[in-house]
């Protein structure tokens, strides 16, 4: 359907382990375009590897998953990479930095995958950098970085190709409540600005309160979630 970012049906996922119990069990799932959903739940849940599949990185074992009408379960491997580097940015739980490439660089990696430029390349590291209030550190390596830090280079490089579709894997994790606000409001103005489509997990009932939607995973599905406090923390 034309009007989907992400259509989710029925899709059970094991992994290779001793446990016979799938951690996700007959999923379905549909998120309109420009929509943004939070995603909450207890810890092991699913939430990372239902992200992860919707992002191309985990392969659909069983059921199906398009991102804007492109079945995922039947693509190889060369149309994934395509998929990612041209529709979707990743915020990762942990980050992923390239502990040798600067901030500057990190961030440049998508556009020089994805084609972009150089002259335009440089405007959308200079708007970003300012953005994200780290122009004063762009030669500076994710080491030296604080984890608040980090986290806004990480959002910075999951937006600068313009992916339709961003999903965001806890953004406000480890964060003080000041720093998860500017975070969030920064993904707030890039979603907007671009008319992204945002797929968000998290703990945070504050975070969760920005979404247009909340899902909560439990037993390997998802249950719509109308009050935002009851199983999140406030940070
Ligand atoms: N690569 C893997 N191989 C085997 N088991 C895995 C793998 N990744 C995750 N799991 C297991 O799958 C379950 C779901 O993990 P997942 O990371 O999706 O949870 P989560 O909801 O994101 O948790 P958290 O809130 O702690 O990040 C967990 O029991 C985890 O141990
Ligand atoms: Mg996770």
């Amino acid at each position: 359907m034309a009007h989907l970012a992400v259509d989710v049906t029925g899709l059970t996922h094991h992994y290779n382990t001793t446990s016979t119990q799938p951690i996700l069990k007959d999923l379905s799932l549909t998120l309109d375009k420009g929509q943004t959903l939070a995603l909450i739940g207890a810890s092991g849940s699913g939430k990372s590897t239902l992200l992860n599949i919707i992002g191309g990185l985990e392969p659909v074992q069983q059921g199906s998953v398009s991102v804007f009408s492109k079945p995922l379960q039947s693509a190889d491997d060369a149309a994934l990479t395509q998929l990612r580097r041209n529709t979707i940015g990743i915020v990762y739980q942990s980050f992923n930095l390239i502990p040798t490439l600067s901030v500057t660089d990190n961030i440049k990696l998508p556009m020089a995958l994805d084609g972009v430029a150089r002259d335009e390349q440089r405007t959308r590291i200079e708007q970003l950098l300012e953005k994200i209030g780290l122009d004063h550190r762009s030669n500076a390596f994710p080491d030296a970085l604080s984890g608040g830090e980090q986290q806004r280079v990480a959002i910075a490089r999951a937006v600068v190709h313009r992916p339709a579709l961003l999903l965001a894997d806890e953004p406000t994790g480890n964060l003080d409540a000041t720093t998860g606000q500017q975070v969030m409001h920064l993904l707030q103005d890039l979603v907007a600005e671009h008319n992204t489509t945002l797929l968000m997990v998290t703990h945070s009932s504050t975070v969760a309160g920005y979404a247009d939607r909340v899902l909560t995973m439990s037993d390997g599905t998802l249950k719509e979630h109308s009050e935002h406090a009851s199983s999140a923390n406030t940070w």
